[in-house]
């Protein structure tokens, strides 16, 4: 394991199960869609869903639109977020579509709670979230909340599986906690 890592919260095992059982509950709710053919826009949040997302839509099998956003939270090395930045345009022409976000984790929910409310003004037929991780926050719940959520995590920074730290360890296959030093 890469020395930068402290432990490892979630195992590739686990992340590829959760994502099958994640893909399965989507799936269901599709499938009550009526007009779900050709309407549904899946737009993961750049650049920490790319894996995550890469490996839920080949859970999804039916008719989807991929769209992409890039937003950044923690510019630079500070840890302290400072604030969303819309880093893309927000994609068009959702009016009447169903929309599900995809982001790698929810903690603040500020990400959510910005992105949700820029979609919302192109008046979708509904907007749904969808999120691998949602930290256990010590400072009180999130100000967004997601429909799908992988694994609850306590409050650690994480990295791996598309999570990074200043833009490393993307590429570690499961879920770690890095080391308090490596930040
Ligand atoms: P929020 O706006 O506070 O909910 O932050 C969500 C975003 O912050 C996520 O999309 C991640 O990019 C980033 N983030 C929050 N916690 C972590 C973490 O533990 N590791 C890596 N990125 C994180
Ligand atoms: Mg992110």
């Amino acid at each position: 394991m890469n020395r930068d890592l402290a432990h490892v919260l979630i195992s590739q095992d686990r992340i590829r199960q959760r994502v099958h059982e994640l893909g399965e509950q989507i799936a269901g709710d599709v499938n009550l869609i009526e007009d779900s053919e050709a309407s549904l826009v899946l737009i993961p949040v750049m650049t920490g869903a790319m894996v995550f997302c890469a490996d839920l839509i080949r859970q999804l099998p039916f008719k989807l639109r991929l769209e992409l956003v890039a937003i950044s939270s923690y510019p630079g090395k500070s840890m302290a977020s400072k604030g969303v930045k819309m880093a893309s345009e927000v994609p068009k022409n959702l009016e009447g579509k169903h929309v599900l976000i995809v982001d790698d984790i929810l903690d603040s929910g500020h990400t959510i709670a910005v992105l949700k409310s820029l979609i919302q003004e192109q008046n979708p037929a509904s907007v749904r979230v969808c999120v691998l991780l949602e930290k256990q926050r010590r400072d009180g719940p999130p100000v967004a909340k997601a429909d799908y959520v992988g694994f609850p995590i306590p409050d650690e920074f994480v990295v791996g599986y598309g999570l990074d730290f200043d833009g490393y360890y993307r590429n570690h296959p499961e879920i770690a906690v890095l080391k308090p030093e490596a930040r």
